[in-house]
């Protein structure tokens, strides 16, 4: 199965951002050690700061080009009546993710606006919650 994985705003920061929070490791690394693990899968990514770049992504992907999307939409996750509508739009399932507990966190970090129109979310879990998120879409195939 061919998969998405998109990063959204200061989440190319991953290892240098508040390390307390999203820990010590960069992306790439992790990312690399995820394809290790599913040989067998495509694992595509990109990471944006821009909301348009996101909505590009998730429209050149979503309709079928792969068969799920991984987003943490970081910030906009709050934020984007924009990506929410895009999501809705799409034919393949996204699964919303987020490193920490946003739940556990400031009360602005409480409300998604994307979270009703994804398959699922998964929050908290640290990189893990990319893997958990790969594990639902392919259960989900
Ligand atoms: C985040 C949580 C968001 O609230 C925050 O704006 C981020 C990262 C996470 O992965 O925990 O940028 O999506």
């Amino acid at each position: 199965m061919d998969i998405l994985i998109i990063n959204g705003p200061n989440l190319n920061l991953l290892g240098v951002r508040e390390p307390g929070i999203y820990g010590k490791r960069d992306f790439e690394s992790y990312l690399e050690e995820l394809r290790k693990r599913y040989p067998e899968h495509v694992l595509h990514y990109c990471q944006s700061n821009h909301e348009g770049d996101i909505l590009d992504r998730l429209q050149e992907y979503g309709f079928g080009r792969v068969g799920g999307i991984v987003l943490n939409a970081g910030a906009f996750t709050h934020t984007s009546l924009a990506i929410a509508d895009c999501i809705s739009a799409l034919t393949v399932p996204v699964v919303e993710v987020h490193i920490s507990n946003v739940h556990a966190r400031e009360a602005v970090r409480h409300h998604s606006m994307i979270s009703g129109v994804c398959r699922g979310v998964i929050a908290g879990f640290g990189l893990d919650s990319y893997r958990l998120a790969i594990e639902a879409l392919l259960e989900l195939a």
